[in-house]
């Protein structure tokens, strides 16, 4: 049986190709029978974006990698949750992140760390990416799922003289993969506070 539950992608995007990652998370997710997925640009947040975040079951943060960790739009929005880290608003629901960058390696693991790092600080629980490295034997190739080879989210590559129409198929199906991962914790979670609640 599926719950009904929400999946937030809360993401920031200068250039267009992180927010073509956020979509694959978003599509992902809410390929889970169930769960609705929606879309927020950080930069761009509303009152009705803020509603949608603290009533989410599940918030995926995405950036782009700028100067070896997150943008500055994304790290604005960070400072401006203080008020809700004060409160621990957020405090165990779901969490997980994505990155992208212009090198395949471009340090964006630093980003990704401190998206984890973010999520810690509101007492959220951490969703990994959940797949083994791909592209990492004789025999594999740059289309498997995973390319980069990341744990601990999703990670992409975009070339800085292409538009984010040109994105890796792997990258985007690692997104997808990782929104859906999020949805199916999410559900799981919900599934096992409805039998206690019903035990009680
Ligand atoms: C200010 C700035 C700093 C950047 N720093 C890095 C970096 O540290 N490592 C890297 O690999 N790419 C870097 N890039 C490239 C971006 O990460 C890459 O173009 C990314 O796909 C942009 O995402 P967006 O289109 O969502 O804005 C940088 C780009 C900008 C504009």
């Amino acid at each position: 049986m599926s719950h009904e539950i929400s999946v937030v992608v809360a993401y920031h995007s200068r250039f267009g190709h992180t927010a073509r990652q956020a979509e694959a998370v978003a599509r992902g997710a809410a390929e889970v029978p169930g769960s609705t997925a929606h879309l927020i640009a950080v930069d761009e947040i509303t009152e009705q974006d803020w509603a949608l975040l603290d009533a989410a079951d599940a918030v995926v943060f995405g950036s782009p990698t700028y100067l070896g960790d997150v943008s500055a739009g994304f790290r604005t929005f960070v400072e401006l949750t203080s008020g809700r880290w004060a409160e621990q608003a957020w405090r165990n629901k779901l969490a997980a992140g994505f990155v992208n960058s212009g090198a395949m390696s471009g340090d964006k693991l630093n980003a990704l760390q401190s998206l984890s790092i973010f999520a810690a600080q509101h007492g959220m629980t951490w969703v990994s990416l959940g797949l083994l490295p791909g592209w990492n034997r004789s025999t594999a190739s740059d289309q498997d799922l995973n390319r980069l080879g990341f744990w601990l989210g999703a990670a992409a590559q975009s070339n800085g003289d292409q538009g984010a129409d040109q994105m890796h198929p792997s990258d985007l199906a690692t997104a997808e993969h990782l929104g859906r991962r999020v949805a199916e914790q999410a559900q799981r979670i919900t599934a096992g506070d409805a039998l206690l609640s019903a035990a009680v």
